[in-house]
């Protein structure tokens, strides 16, 4: 029995507790309650059995009638328990939901400051897991599973005192058995430990499958990738069903196995009771409670096991819920972070070398002086680091050597809010949120006014097609802009960059995936937004970037050349003329 305390009172649980204990705090005096109204709960039902004891002696030894309290008593007692099971659910609940929802606005705003590195090594499904369920599992699951846990304990307890009462030595023996009943449980954590681990990034492959069939259902249809995807799927529920089955296999036997042992203990104690009544050391009475104690205490016992297993899943899920709190994100602010209020003179690119992949350099010894009001061009082959040369700019990624300076100072001593105010981005493929249009490019700026708005709609060529739709700039536009053509989007993303008015612009292939008639009219978008600015534009159609103040010819990661549309066109061996006669054929 010792041994089982230790082990329930190991490390993890008081670790978990205290890391929990911020989040309880706040509401400390209802989980409190919750819990130790557990103690009357569990308690009452040795009540019964020990009223049982005087019932027995008083009415059926001595024939007195004087027994009316006994039945009244149970009454009463059941419809407290009932009141205080009612109260405890319902505290618990509201505990466990308050904390849940709490752990999730925190784990929300973690997810959001990850760095780029995160996104690319997680999938959709693991964040839905791990940042939603996993929650979940940890505080309401935890809260009510140990509500039970503590009732089921509470009850064994006062069940067990009951048992010394009527006699020490039956109960001795039932205590032994019982101990040995609960042994199993102190190896729980240990045997399932690895199989939930694995339980939770199966479930996690298969939200993501769910998320590949919404977001690709279109390449799904037109490949006919019914089969392909629905097998897959079909291999990831079946590894979801051996993952089960192995749990079962492992905790499955843990209640059938104490509930064999409590029969045990039970069938040990009338053939040793029957013995102490005829040899008169105890009375019938003694015997009827003693025997209703241990059988109130069955149910109890036998169900803590699985109890038991729901608070060590509670657990596992609560360490991995902590394991991403305490993940710090690589791309973070200084402690004397400084705030850049304007660009005065120069970005530059100071000998920058980058990698996603230790040892497999995308980007090599950059140099790059990008001027206030400049527009830099940047063109080379596909796969040559373009995007990851910009990308570094707002630090979605930081550079592996060298630095980036903005003014002089190194861009990682900045703060990021007010480095990324600084910029704005427009991407090949934007992401629009849910919502209307005006919701959408009033992110720009929250704080911007209705003519503010109406000039970035007018820039980014919205206007042109917002005479098209009944409710204008209140038109929503579905998840992730659905319900818009490629250049409406584009050009709704324009405005958006519009509105926040950033000094630095970064233009990414922003019209590359458009038919020829919205490319002309999403160019002259992003002429109007290039207006004034300092712009670095990365175009795949070189005649866009011809009027550029700088065109850099970046290959394999690294700069191979670098002037005007004029000076490099002039050298008619350079990779740049062959890029343009190619794209002029
Ligand atoms: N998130 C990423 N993780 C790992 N490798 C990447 C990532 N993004 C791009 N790469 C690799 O880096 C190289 C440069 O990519 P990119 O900068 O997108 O090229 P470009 O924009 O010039 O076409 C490519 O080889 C690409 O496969
Ligand atoms: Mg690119």
């Amino acid at each position: 029995m010792l041994k089982l305390f230790t082990k329930i009172n190991n490390t993890h649980f008081v670790h978990n507790y205290r890391e929990m204990w911020p989040y309880i705090r706040p509401y400390w005096g209802r989980a409190l309650a919750a819990v130790l109204l557990t103690i009357p709960v569990g308690a009452m039902d040795a009540v019964i059995a020990w009223a049982l004891k005087p019932y027995m002696d008083v009415m059926m030894i001595e024939k007195s009638a004087n027994t009316l309290w006994i039945p009244l008593l149970i009454v009463l007692f059941s419809a407290i328990q009932g009141i205080f099971t009612f109260t405890a659910s319902y505290m618990n609940s509201w505990v466990g939901n308050r904390i849940a929802g709490d752990v999730k606005i925190k784990l929300f705003e973690k997810l959001m400051k990850f760095d780029a590195f995160y996104f690319d090594s997680t999938t959709s499904g693991n964040v839905m897991m791990r940042f939603n369920k996993d929650v979940d599992a940890a505080c309401s699951g935890l809260l009510s599973n140990l509500k039970q846990f503590t009732t089921r304990f509470f009850s064994s307890v006062s069940l067990v005192i009951v048992l010394f009462y009527n006699s020490w030595q039956l109960a001795l023996i039932a205590v032994i058995v019982l101990a040995g009943a609960l042994y199993p449980l102190t190896r729980v954590r240990s045997r399932i430990k690895d199989i939930n681990q694995k339980t939770v990034f199966t479930n996690a492959e298969v939200v993501t499958h769910y998320n590949e069939a919404f977001g690709g259902h279109k390449v799904i249809a037109s490949y006919n990738l019914y089969d392909y995807e629905n097998q897959n799927f079909d291999n990831t529920l079946k590894r979801v069903f051996k993952l089960g089955m192995k749990m079962i296999q492992r905790t499955g036997m843990l209640s059938p196995l104490m509930h064999f042992m409590v029969s045990l203990g039970i069938a040990l104690v009338i053939w040793y009771g029957s013995y102490l009544i005829i040899s008169k050391q105890i009375t019938a009475g003694n015997f009827v409670s003693f025997v209703a104690a241990l059988i109130l205490l069955y149910n109890p016992i036998k169900s803590i096991g699985n109890s038991f297993n729901n608070v060590q899943i509670a657990f596992m899920a609560m360490e991995r819920v902590f394991e991403l709190l305490h993940m710090t994100p690589k791309i973070f602010d200084k402690d004397n972070a400084k705030e850049i209020s304007e660009i005065k003179d120069v970005i530059e690119y100071k000998d920058v070398s980058f990698e996603y992949v230790e040892g497999k350099p995308v980007l090599q010894h950059i140099n790059l002086r990008i001027h206030k009001g400049e527009t830099v061009a940047l063109v080379g082959n596909s796969g040559g680091g373009k995007t990851t040369l910009v990308n570094l700019l707002p630090r979605f990624y930081d550079v592996k050597e060298g630095a980036v300076l903005i003014d002089g100072e190194d861009i990682r001593n900045y703060s990021l809010h007010s480095l990324r105010d600084k910029i704005s981005v427009v991407f090949q493929d934007n992401f629009l949120f849910d919502g209307t249009i005006r919701e959408n490019i009033m992110l720009g700026n929250m704080s911007a006014s209705e003519d503010d708005l109406q000039r970035a709609v007018e820039c980014a060529y919205v206007t042109e097609f917002l005479k098209d739709l009944p409710k204008g700039l209140d038109t929503p536009i579905g998840e992730r802009g659905v319900l818009l053509s490629g250049g409406q989007k584009q050009r709704v993303a324009i405005a958006r960059a519009f509105i926040k008015n950033a000094p630095i612009v970064i233009l990414d292939e922003a019209t590359s995936a458009l038919d020829n008639q919205s490319e002309a009219v999403v160019q002259k978008a992003i002429d109007n937004l290039m207006k004034d600015r300092t712009v670095i534009v990365i175009a795949h159609r070189l005649s866009t970037v011809r009027h550029a103040d700088k065109i850099v010819v970046v290959n394999y990661g690294k700069i191979v050349e670098m002037g005007s549309h004029t000076e490099l066109i002039g050298n008619r061996d350079s990779i740049y003329t062959a890029l343009y006669q190619a794209q002029l054929k």
